[in-house]
């Protein structure tokens, strides 16, 4: 998650490694999938004055932030306002030097305190990164098949407790207490048992807030359909670079990288090195993790990795 208000002078996550990532020194047609502030989008914009960048954003706060840039860099950077998942709607042909996601919420969506995603403000649980289009985070809950519930509490959020929270997700329908985020945040911290709570050092209602937000907003999904779909819009030595925030995000993005790069995508792959395709480098084995002054600057990169991933020229073997 960027602490990403580059408007009130917050630095982008990882941003001097994603510029290297995507070499972004060098002038080339760039696309922020997840334009958020814009903060790694000014940066690449500085990084080269040829360099121009198409953004795009589900989130309508996002699209208001860019038509302002869009003012200042007229014919470098423009913006659309759509869900990468779509992203075959660009069309098909490789156009981009650099492609970069920076997986997540902003730290604009998170301060929006009416906008659901905390809870650090009451305010009605929506959650939606567009929220003219789906359920929202309490419709979510009110509705939802209880395998979904127990997708988003337990696969998403990771809770330890996830049957018990679950049950009391469930037992609170109707109540009203799923709709506001107070509620809903107190609900989730009564089912954790006390002694596992007083050890927590994130608030006990961390987990399942993410794994709602992850739910309602489809980020697995999203993520899973746009992978293949930008690395076909790479031209040749083509770079495409992935921060994310969550370990289910980023064991889907290893596997796509590992594939591309014909290399096994799990300990259980025993096809033989002639079957797999190299169709891309990986340029480092380890993903990127921020610095400690990076970390202590901003705590919410903690959890940040980012890999790298360049498309091979054609007829290399
Ligand atoms: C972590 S922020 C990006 C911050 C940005 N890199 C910056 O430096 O300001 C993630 C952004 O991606 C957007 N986003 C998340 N999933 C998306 C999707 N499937 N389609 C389009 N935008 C998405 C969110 O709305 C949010 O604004």
């Amino acid at each position: 998650m960027s602490e990403a208000a580059t408007g009130s002078g917050h630095q982008p996550v990882l941003e001097a490694e994603v510029l290297a990532g995507l070499q972004a020194g060098e002038p080339g047609e760039y696309l922020d999938a997840t334009f958020g502030g814009g903060g790694h989008t000014r940066a690449i914009l500085r990084a080269h004055p040829y360099n121009r960048v198409l953004g795009l954003d589900r989130d309508p706060a996002a699209a208001d932030r860019a038509a302002r840039l869009e003012r200042e860099e007229p014919g470098r950077f423009r913006f659309r306002a759509m869900n990468f998942g779509e992203m075959d709607v660009l069309g098909e042909a490789p156009r981009f030097d650099g492609i970069l996601f920076d997986l997540g919420v902003s730290s604009y969506q998170l301060d929006e305190g009416e906008r659901g995603f905390s809870f650090r403000e009451d305010a009605p649980v929506d959650m939606r990164m567009d929220p003219s289009t789906g359920r929202s985070g309490a419709e979510f809950l009110e509705e939802a098949e209880r395998e979904e519930l127990v997708r988003a509490v337990r696969d998403l959020g990771e809770e330890p407790f996830w049957r018990r929270v679950v049950d009391a997700l469930l037992g609170a329908r109707g109540t009203g207490q799923l709709g506001r985020t107070g509620t809903l945040a107190e609900l989730v911290a009564g089912a954790i048992p006390a002694a596992a709570r007083r050890r927590l050092r994130i608030h006990p209602a961390t987990r399942t807030f993410q794994g709602i937000r992850l739910a309602v907003n489809g980020e697995l999904e999203a993520l899973e359909r746009a992978l293949p779909t930008s690395f076909g819009l790479l031209k040749e030595g083509g770079r495409l670079a992935v921060i994310s925030f969550h370990s289910l995000e980023d064991r889907r993005v290893k596997r796509f990288f590992r594939e591309k790069a014909g290399r096994p995508v799990s300990a259980e792959d025993s096809r033989p090195q002639d079957e797999r395709v190299r169709v891309a480098d990986l340029p480092g084995r380890q993903p990127v993790r921020p610095g400690s002054a990076e970390e202590e600057r901003n705590p919410r990169s903690r959890s940040a990795r980012l890999r790298v991933l360049v498309r091979r020229e054609e007829g290399l073997s």
